[in-house]
């Protein structure tokens, strides 16, 4: 469908008219209108909810939501609720759990929460001056943000420091007010921006017009969180004798998976091509669990690959080391995320997720979402450096492609009979169905 003409007040529409409108571009309008209305929420209290969440909203658009169990963190067990359309990420991350569990579980511990946000600003006075005067200036801007920040202070949060940032030597006159921000289990954003809003007009007056400055002409050009927050951050590992992995692989001994996954995950190091799939593999799982929580998963993801570049090089989030019998496997990333406040408290089902988790704080959640994260790439190179990953995913494919063909339930029954001692392919699973449904008609 391509769009001819601009339309004029789309958004006034209602959202009959937009979905008249957008079915009117297509051919059999009729069934397109049929299509959208079929997933409408059937109580329209709920589906009022849904369609404020964001904008010009006709429908809504379903992902599987299913639970990873026997996720022992720290000595709990957690079932963790995962929403990905992509077969193999619930299974991966379930297998690895279950492999986990007994062998120690997964540890998990957070070492900062510090979050950042930036009054960007362009200035060519006496910045000497400005830093003199500083601890006024602070004074003033903590004032002007009292009323937004008093809540957040009673929880236990608030503003955690504030500095002025010189970047001159990057870009002529470019300032930064650097602020950080302790956002107890709140993600925060919305906090943080009003803060720095406020900062914003506090900074510009102090300079423009208190008269403690020769050079006024301070201008403000943008002030927002930034979503890099390498102070946010969390390690899970997992630790054990390579005597483990002993029944691991029907080819492989216990030292040689060792080996070979230890040059897996050292090759996605020094390879930034492979380095961005083994990411990709731990924020499968990562996602998952952000989005099934009501959690930014944009923010998460923008974030986490800023921090796997930060030596300058893009590299692997996990790190291995393979010493003294003993396998240590880890991963350390920024994970901004929170269980009040913004989706978390208005999707039933994020709710219902932090419900399953036990209702965790922030820094739980933090835990849960990265042991899952280490534990899809445990599941994805364990498949790699062993059979391969076609052999399981074409298996738990095997659905998706049966669908396509539009398989009755029997006709699937058969086909996963017959596909558990055969490769799946596109093809072999249509020959099978043909196959099927000729022999049925005879
Ligand atoms: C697929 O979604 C993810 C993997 O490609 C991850 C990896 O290669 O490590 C299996």
């Amino acid at each position: 469908m391509i769009q001819r003409s601009v339309i004029k007040g789309f958004s006034k529409f209602s959202k009959e008219q937009k979905i008249d409108t957008i079915a009117s571009f297509l051919t059999s309008s009729d069934e397109v209108k049929t299509i959208i209305k079929s997933f409408w929420h059937s109580d329209p209290s709920v589906q009022t909810l849904f369609d404020e969440f964001s904008e010009n909203t006709l429908t809504n658009y379903f992902m599987p939501y299913g639970i990873a169990p026997n996720v022992n963190i720290n000595g709990y067990m957690y079932m963790v609720p995962m929403v990905i359309e992509e077969s193999s990420v619930i299974a991966a991350a379930s297998k690895s759990a279950k492999f986990w569990a007994p062998n120690g579980g997964f540890k998990s511990e957070v070492i900062s929460t510090t979050k950042v946000g930036q009054v960007h600003f362009i200035w060519h006075g006496d910045i000497a001056r400005l830093r003199e005067n500083f601890s006024i200036l602070t004074q003033i801007l903590l004032e002007r943000s009292s009323s937004i920040t008093a809540n957040m202070e009673k929880r236990g949060g608030g503003v955690v420091g504030m500095e002025i940032i010189d970047k001159t030597h990057e870009l002529e006159g470019y300032y930064q007010l650097e602020v950080k921000f302790e956002t107890v289990d709140s993600m925060g954003a919305n906090f943080i921006n009003s803060c720095l809003e406020e900062y914003a007009t506090g900074l510009k007056s102090f300079v423009n017009e208190s008269g403690l400055f020769e050079e006024t002409g301070l201008i403000v050009i943008m002030s927002i969180l930034s979503n890099y927050t390498p102070e946010c951050l969390v390690k899970t590992w997992v630790e054990c004798d390579i005597s483990a992995f002993e029944n691991i692989d029907e080819n492989l001994s216990a030292e040689e998976f060792a080996w070979k996954f230890e040059k897996a995950v050292q090759i996605a190091t020094v390879d930034v091509f492979r380095a961005t799939t083994h990411n990709k593999g731990i924020f499968n799982g990562i996602d998952a669990v952000i989005l099934a929580t009501g959690n930014d998963f944009r923010a998460v993801e923008a974030c986490g690959h800023a921090f796997a570049s930060r030596s300058g090089k893009y590299r692997s989030l996990t790190e291995v080391e393979v010493s003294d019998n003993t396998f240590r496997y880890s991963l350390t990333m920024p994970l901004a995320i929170g269980t009040v406040g913004g989706l978390t408290s208005l999707h039933p089902m994020a709710k219902l997720s932090l419900a399953i988790l036990g209702n965790p704080t922030a820094r739980e959640l933090m835990q849960i979402a990265s042991t899952i994260g280490l534990a899809n790439n445990f599941g994805a190179l364990k498949s790699l450096t062993t059979k391969g990953i076609q052999v399981g995913h074409m298996k738990m494919h095997l659905y998706n492609i049966l669908n396509v063909f539009g398989a009755t339930e029997a006709e699937k029954k058969s086909a996963v009979e017959y596909f558990k001692k055969r490769k799946v392919t596109y093809n072999a699973v249509q020959q099978f169905v043909e196959a099927l449904r000729s022999a049925s008609l005879q």
